[in-house]
């Protein structure tokens, strides 16, 4: 079995900053989040069409802001002109889209951990990979608790590995697929992050028994953290962080 890594990273995280709470992957969701009383959050990290690392999770803008098209289109001088707040509510008006730099900068002055998720638009993979983890490594550097980076693609979180070795990795997945010890092994992570609808508590004891960290999104239900957290889980990513406790 593989020596199981340390997990500095909170119980409970707000899922795209400030989870439902505030709009999403936004520098007011990270000051909401700390309203709540949560200490960490996950938010996702894409390349602007200038090559900027931006918040972003979709690969288009129409739903979280007032531009539409393609992010990896959008100039940072174009990007700069949106709101990315009003569509959550009004009272978040003029809320603009944060540059990763920024966010970092935000989640060390309010004491955040955070688990970054790499969220390439297609075709941008390495590059959003290798330049979020260089801004990663950088941004944290001398802090007590390291980002978590991850991602859905694998070839992101490859060249996040190969460009910052030293920052720690989970593989992202729905559910566990049959060969995961060898991506896992290939990748170098510590855990793996997994969808709590399709989870079970098999899954979780072999995890663990093998030496590996789980994460679990998005648990909205605090009986269903509750029960994750039972069952070995090491953090779960919520849209409710005001009421998914540890
Ligand atoms: O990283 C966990 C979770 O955020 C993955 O799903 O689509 O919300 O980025 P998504
Ligand atoms: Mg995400």
């Amino acid at each position: 079995m593989r020596r199981q890594a340390d997990w500095p990273w909170p119980r409970v995280m707000a899922h795209r900053c400030g989870g439902a709470l505030a709009p999403e992957n936004t520098l007011p969701g990270l000051q909401v989040c700390v309203m709540t009383g949560c200490r960490g959050v996950e938010f996702d990290v894409m390349l602007s069409g200038s090559g900027t690392p931006i918040l972003m999770h979709d690969e288009t803008l129409e739903r979280t802001t007032t531009g539409s098209g393609p992010v990896s289109l959008a100039s940072d001088a174009q990007l700069a002109l949106l709101d990315a707040g009003v569509r959550h509510h009004r009272a978040f008006a003029g809320t603009a889209i944060p540059a990763f730099a920024a966010t970092i900068e935000q989640c060390r002055l309010l004491d955040l951990a955070a688990n970054v998720e790499i969220k390439p638009a297609a075709g941008y993979e390495r590059e959003t990979g290798a330049a979020a983890a260089q801004m990663a490594e950088l941004g944290w550097s001398g802090a007590a608790v390291l980002p978590l980076l991850s991602s859905f693609s694998e070839v992101a979180l490859e060249a996040a590995r190969i460009t910052a070795p030293r920052l720690p990795r989970g593989l992202l997945v729905d559910q566990l697929p049959a060969d995961w010890r060898a991506r896992c092994e290939r990748l170098d992570v510590i855990a793996v992050h997994l969808n709590q609808r399709l989870l079970d508590q098999a899954t979780v004891a072999t995890l663990r028994g093998e030496g590996y960290r789980v994460l679990s999104y998005t648990v909205n239900d605090p009986l269903r953290a509750r029960q994750l957290l039972d069952w070995g889980v090491d953090t779960v990513v919520t849209d409710r962080p005001d009421s998914v406790r540890a």
